[in-house]
């Protein structure tokens, strides 16, 4: 591996070059995954903002095909959704031809204003419907356009963030062209920091009972520092959505971000964030790309004393790519006796652990390369606590405040722990109690390689089930 692409990812997407933040217009049609994102093309910095496109058929590998939509005579093109027009509801499409239509911010300095483009050979070409905006509050922040169909009332929503205000406003339009404003959102549970990125869907819950999701992300927020995406439980007739759980943060690491979800994926709610943070994204010492999004993570709801909380997985898809199982044979871990739970140093691999505390206090998981730990995680058995602690070793050249520790809740039952890591060649993923409580860290490792180590503390556990795969390239 050239030095220079010994951090790209084997699993996550990465643009060939230059800069990538949001994932944008994420749409399934035709049997094809279309990951649009927040992409420069001339640089590795924030700016020229235009639409990066990549394709897949698995959610894994991923075919870059380049700028589908261009910054237009200093407009640059910011976040916002796809979505197929299956009735043609805009006028858009031709006879059989649905058209994929984009709804987008455009923004010059003082301006933003909601945009459509369309296409109507499978998202390779876009066409812009003229200069004008479809929807304009001639204001310097209003941004982010989600839109879905919803069907109970049959029309379109959008959901789209009012930044200074912190406000979700929800708009509906039987043709994607004209909208009306139904209601206001917000402020409400975090508001340290502008809202973007909004995103309201609805989800079953484990009664089987419709509910609905609105997330928002907030920059500044985020407990650990930085950008954080928070999430709200609650209803939605097609007008309003109303709360009935608390906002909770979704992810407690540092670098999941704008989070979106697939339009047009019939059966599942699947969704990827920017792996990053605004604090130090344009300093990550990668080249010659910048940025990386996360892994697909299927979405539900479930049950606990709180109310139903969002549960985040890893697609059924990353399967596919494991490779060799390297089985933990010991079944106990005694009190502060390491178990070396890789063969060999690997570049990317897919950790699955249940433990139950026999006595333990805690379970520590040193993720390594060489002779540092980049990454350890801390389990508290009796379920209070997860800490991932990031350390950089110094000849990486990490930005300034990359690293630090970061902490989540848990609530584990009977000291009962589940456990799925998934390490990339810089970036660690950790769904703790079936994903319920998610941390996602980047991570660069000094050599080539991780080693994963874990240790029961103040007294032995018991592995009830576990698997060590390694990972491979996703390739076509
Ligand atoms: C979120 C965000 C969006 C905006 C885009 C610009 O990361 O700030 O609000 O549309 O990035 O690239």
């Amino acid at each position: 591996t050239r030095p220079a692409e010994r951090h790209r990812p084997l699993f996550h997407f990465t643009p060939a070059r230059h800069w990538l933040n949001d994932p944008n217009g994420l749409l399934h049609f035709g049997g094809e995954y279309h990951l649009f994102f927040q992409h420069n093309p001339f640089g590795s910095t924030h700016g020229h903002m235009s639409w990066g496109h990549a394709v897949s058929r698995d959610l894994m590998a991923w075919e870059d095909l380049g700028v589908a939509l261009p910054e237009r005579e200093g407009r640059a093109i910011f976040s916002g959704s796809a979505v197929v027009d299956w009735h043609n509801t805009s006028g858009l499409g031709l006879p059989d031809v649905p058209p994929l239509v984009a709804l987008y911010t455009g923004h010059r300095e003082g301006h933003q204003a909601q945009y459509l483009a369309y296409s109507r050979d499978r998202g390779r070409t876009w066409h812009d419907l003229g200069e004008v905006p479809v929807l304009d509050r001639g204001k310097c922040d209003f941004r982010d356009p989600k839109v879905f169909w919803h069907s109970g009332t049959e029309r379109w929503v959008m959901a789209v963030a009012h930044p200074t205000e912190r406000q979700v406003e929800i708009f509906s339009s039987p043709s994607l062209r004209d909208w009306t404003s139904e209601s206001l959102f917000g402020p409400a549970g975090d508001t340290s920091g502008p809202w973007e990125v909004p995103e309201l869907f609805p989800l079953m819950d484990e009664d089987g009972l419709e509910r609905w999701v609105l997330k928002v992300d907030v920059y500044p927020g985020r407990p650990a520092g930085g950008s954080g995406c928070q999430y709200f439980v609650g209803t939605f007739d097609g007008r309003t959505f109303s709360p009935t759980t608390p906002a909770r943060w979704l992810d407690h690491g540092p670098d999941f971000y704008a989070a979106l979800s697939f339009s047009d994926l019939p059966g599942r709610r699947v969704w990827l964030g920017w792996m990053n943070n605004w604090r130090y994204a344009s300093r990550l010492p990668t080249e010659p790309w910048r940025g990386t999004v996360s892994v697909p993570r299927e979405l539900s709801l479930a049950e606990s004393a709180e109310g139903p909380v969002l549960r985040q997985q890893p697609v059924a898809e990353l399967d596919r790519l494991q490779g060799a199982e390297f089985g933990v044979r010991e079944h106990t871990l005694r009190d502060g006796v390491p178990l070396i739970l890789t063969p060999h140093a690997l570049p990317a691999l897919d950790l699955s652990l249940d433990l139950a505390g026999r006595g333990a206090r805690r379970l520590v998981l040193h993720i390594g390369s060489g002779d540092q730990e980049e990454v350890v995680i801390s389990c508290d058995l009796g379920g209070r606590r997860l800490v991932l602690r990031r350390t950089t070793a110094p000849s990486v050249g990490a930005p300034e405040g990359f690293d630090g520790e970061y902490e989540a809740p848990l609530t584990a039952a009977d000291h009962l722990l589940s456990l799925r890591i998934l390490v990339d060649r810089s970036s660690v993923e950790v769904f703790a109690q079936d994903g319920r409580v998610v941390m996602t860290a980047l991570a660069f490792p000094e050599e080539a390689g991780w080693t994963v180590r874990a240790a029961a503390q103040g007294g032995d556990a018991e592995v009830l089930r576990s698997s060590v795969y390694a990972l491979r390239r996703a390739a076509p």
